[in-house]
This record gives structure tokens, C-alpha cells and sequence, in this order.
């Protein structure tokens, strides 16, 4: 039967007048898109009236499945076993893919990992993976496939094959401001991440000031959206919110990142990136049924950490991707940036609140971000702080080291950093780094 076909100006005026609309109807619109027989103008028009009167679970479920099927869903069955992913919704030292993809992949769950590069304050997994000399990012579908069997791993960028119709949308909302809307945002990312091929996903959903959501209720909001999606689509899904009010460890910026993740591989990571590490390895190890909690997954997870079975995955895995192992086993190798500066504090007491937007924004100063999406970055640049919020500090002793290869950006980043951080004489309460957990059931306080 041919599908029907519908008036693109009736679809704009139901979704303006805040009517809900068919799965036929949102499949139409985004198949016509997709085949350029809707221009830009009205799709603008479209997704604008989303922004401003919201989808239901069902429409952003509608829209998700036409995203997904506007490409392929690769099938992984050749490789045995539930594949799950984590996907994060994007922080500042947000390095924690590069730690859980091999602490589970050596407990035995594949992990088909597809993830982006990085925009404005926040990393991308791409740009810390490939400031490893010689890893590469770009492989065709074959070579994905045939990198997870052997492996139960894979690393990789987004191909032209998934998730096209997403792609070109998100375009379009960067510049008609309605990136910001909820069921928008959970369509793109779970179309993206069910096309992978995927069998169950956790989410790291973050909220504050270096989130992309800032505020708790919209992070949770968009929580539940991404998980009601995931199980619309038969998949279990689970997602944690997470504070992202300072950078996740101290490290900000490509190799500086992935120099940390070495030291949390083996052993020697500092407690909230191992902490919320092994919550979400453990959650996948679950969901991937190798443990029958979640708590038995988390104690799987230090374990394949102590015994370096997780720093061996990552060592094979750095090696069949073409990356150089030796900077690996041997960090201290890598070529440093031209220019290694310490920042003062410029007063005592603790540390009180951090910017993470602003630092994010110090790192991309460095070099180490992008301002458009063709810039380069430079893998050595970026920041490591020495302190944390709760830390006592000292007037003239040092709050962070500055790695740059733009010298003329030095005192634009100290004063940056300076700026960033607040420094009071009052001992701050301790941040609470997990406030929930959000499944099928609904929200729960989370309590460890
Ligand atoms: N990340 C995505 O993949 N899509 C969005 O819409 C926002 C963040």
C-alpha cells in the first residue's frame, strides 16, 4: 500500500496549536525531509513548534524510530553475548568512557562504543581517543563489526549510515535555536545509539553548571525521556544523574585525560571518576547479564581493575585500532606542550564552587577544544587542577597547571582559572556526585 502523504503546513499548524501527532504523520515528515521535499524553511517552522509545545513519550518515540530507520541498525549477532553502551550527555573532564569501555569488555559484555567529538566547553571521546599517535576513530561497518567480535570492544566515530535524518536535523536546530528542547534532544541521542546495535544502554544524564542541562528537574526530565525511549524500543535501559558542578577528576584536555584514564586503569584514579566509574561499568556488567546485580557488577568492575585484566583490554584494544601502546605503558613519553605554567591561588581557605562551564571554556582557550565544528584541537593542550571543591588551600600555592602550545593565551587562561574557582573561608558541604537513578519504575533517590 503506498504510505500516505500529508500536508506539510497542516503538520506545522496541529504541532503550533499543541495537538499531538500520528506515528504516520511524524514518519511522513522526516522520510519528506530526509528526501528534500520539505525545505528548511518549514522544517524550521517544525521543529520551533516542538521546541515551544513539547512531544509526548509516544511522538518522541515516533520521531526516534523515523531518525533510526532513515539509516541502517547494524546487526551485531556475529558477536555473542548482550552488546550494551553508556552514553553521556557530555561533561568537563568527562573521561569516563575511556575507563568503563575496557574495565566491561573484560568481564565479558561487548561494548560498541560510538561516540562524538568535542563542541564548546564539553570533550569528545573522539578527540581523547585519537591524541593517542596512530588510533584511529574512522572504520567502515565491516571493520566495526569484525573490531567488537575480536575484541568484545570497539571505539569508533559516527558513520554516514546511521541515524542520516538525525544528522541533518541537529544542523538545522543548531541555527534555529531549538537544540534545547527535551524530546528533541532524547529522539537524537537514542536514535544514534539504537542504531549501533545495541541490546541495553546506561546513561550518564549530568546536571550544573558544565552539563548541558544545567538544572537538576531538566536533567531529570530529559532522564525519563531517553529511558522511556529506550524501552519503547524493547532495550533496557537505566540512567543516572550525575553532578557536573566541577570537572570529573583533575585532568581537563585530550591526552590529559587519557593520561589520567591510564593511572584509573591502573588503580591509582582519584575517587569521584572511579566512583561514578564503577557505578555505570557495574549497571552495564548487569545489564549485560554477567552479574545478577548491579552491585555484583560494580565488584566485578574493581576487580577487572585490580587484577589489570580492564588495562590489558585497553592495551589490545589501543593496539588494534592502530594507536602507539608504548605512550600507553609509558605515559611519561608522550611529548609535552611547549608551555607547562602553574596558576597561584590569589587567597586562602577552601575551595567552595567551581565554573565548570568556565573551565571548560579555559581549556578550549588552551587549544584543547573547538569553537566551530571544523576547528582542530591540540591533544596536549588543557589543564590539570590540583584542587577540588572541599579542599583547603593556601594564598600563592598552586590551584592548576596550565598546558598550552599558545603562549599569547597564558594570562587570558590564569585569570580564567582564577575567575572560575571560588575560594571562601567556610568548609563547603559535600557535593553529592549521584542524586538518582531513573529506570523503567520511574525516579529513585539514589543512596550508594
Ligand atoms: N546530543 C545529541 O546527540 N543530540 C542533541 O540533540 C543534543 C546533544
Amino acid at each position: 500500500m503506498p504510505e500516505q502523504s500529508y500536508n506539510v503546513v497542516t503538520l506545522i499548524r496541529k504541532k503550533r496549536d499543541g495537538k499531538t501527532l500520528s506515528e504516520s504523520e511524524i514518519s511522513w515528515l522526516i522520510r519528506a525531509y530526509t528526501d528534500d521535499k520539505v525545505p528548511d524553511y518549514q522544517m524550521s517552522s517544525f521543529l520551533m513548534a516542538c521546541y515551544l509545545n513539547g512531544l509526548n513519550t509516544e511522538e518522541a518515540a515516533y520521531l526516534t524510530r523515523s531518525m533510526l530507520h532513515s539509516g541502517i541498525v547494524v546487526d551485531l549477532s556475529d558477536t555473542e553475548g548482550l552488546k550494551v553502551d553508556k552514553h553521556s550527555t557530555g561533561g568537563v573532564g568527562d573521561k569516563l568512557s575511556l575507563i568503563l569501555a575496557p574495565i566491561v569488555a573484560s568481564c565479558g559484555v561487548p561494548v560498541p562504543m560510538i561516540s562524538g567529538r568535542g563542541l564548546g566547553h564539553t570533550g569528545g571521546t573522539l578527540d581523547k581517543l585519537e591524541s593517542i599517535p596512530g588510533f584511529t576513530v574512522d572504520v567502515d561497518l565491516e571493520r566495526y563489526k569484525e573490531i567488537l567480535k575480536k575484541q568484545n570492544l570497539v571505539l569508533v566515530g559516527q558513520t554516514e549510515e546511521i541515524a542520516p535524518a538525525d544528522k541533518r536535523l541537529y544542523a538545522l536546530r543548531d541555527v534555529t535555536a531549538t537544540v534545547e528542547s527535551i524530546p528533541l534532544i532524547a529522539g537524537s541521542i537514542m536514535s544514534k545509539k539504537l542504531a549501533e546495535g545495541i541490546d541495553a544502554l546506561v546513561l550518564d544524564v549530568k546536571f550544573g553548571s558544565g552539563a548541558f542541562m544545567k538544572k537538576h528537574e531538566d536533567a531529570a526530565e530529559l532522564a525519563k525521556t531517553l529511558v522511556g525511549i529506550g524501552e519503547e524500543f524493547g532495550k533496557q535501559t537505566i540512567a543516572y544523574l550525575t553532578n557536573m558542578e566541577q570537572p570529573l577528576g583533575y585532568a581537563v584536555g585530550n591526552w590529559l585525560e587519557v593520561k589520567e584514564s591510564i593511572e584509573c586503569l591502573n588503580g591509582e584514579g582519584p575517587e569521584d571518576v572511579m566512583e561514578i566509574t564503577h557505578l555505570l561499568a557495574g549497571t552495564m556488567i548487569y545489564l549485560g547479564k554477567r552479574a545478577d546485580s548491579v552491585e555484583e557488577g560494580i565488584k566485578m568492575s574493581r576487580i577487572a581493575v585490580e587484577d589489570g585484566s580492564a588495562l590489558n583490554k585497553w592495551i589490545d584494544i589501543v593496539e588494534e585500532q592502530g594507536g602507539d601502546i608504548n605512550v600507553v605503558k609509558d605515559p611519561a613519553s608522550y611529548p609535552e606542550a611547549d608551555v607547562i605554567e602553574d596558576v597561584k591561588s590569589e587567597r586562602s581557605g577552601y575551595v567552595t564552587e567551581m565554573d565548570a562551564f568556565a573551565l571548560g571554556m579555559v581549556s578550549v582557550e588552551l587549544g584543547a577544544g573547538r569553537k566551530a565544528k571544523e576547528d582542530n584541537v591540540d591533544p596536549r593542550a588543557g589543564f590539570v587542577l590540583k584542587k577540588k571543591i572541599g579542599d583547603k588551600i593556601e594564598k600563592g600555592e598552586t590551584i592548576a597547571t596550565l598546558h598550552t602550545n599558545k603562549k599569547e593565551m597564558l594570562d587570558t587562561a590564569k585569570k580564567g582559572i582564577v575567575e572560575a574557582i571560588t575560594i571562601r573561608d567556610i568548609e563547603p558541604k559535600p557535593l553529592r556526585r549521584i542524586t538518582h537513578r531513573v529506570d523503567m519504575d520511574g525516579i529513585h533517590d539514589y543512596d550508594g
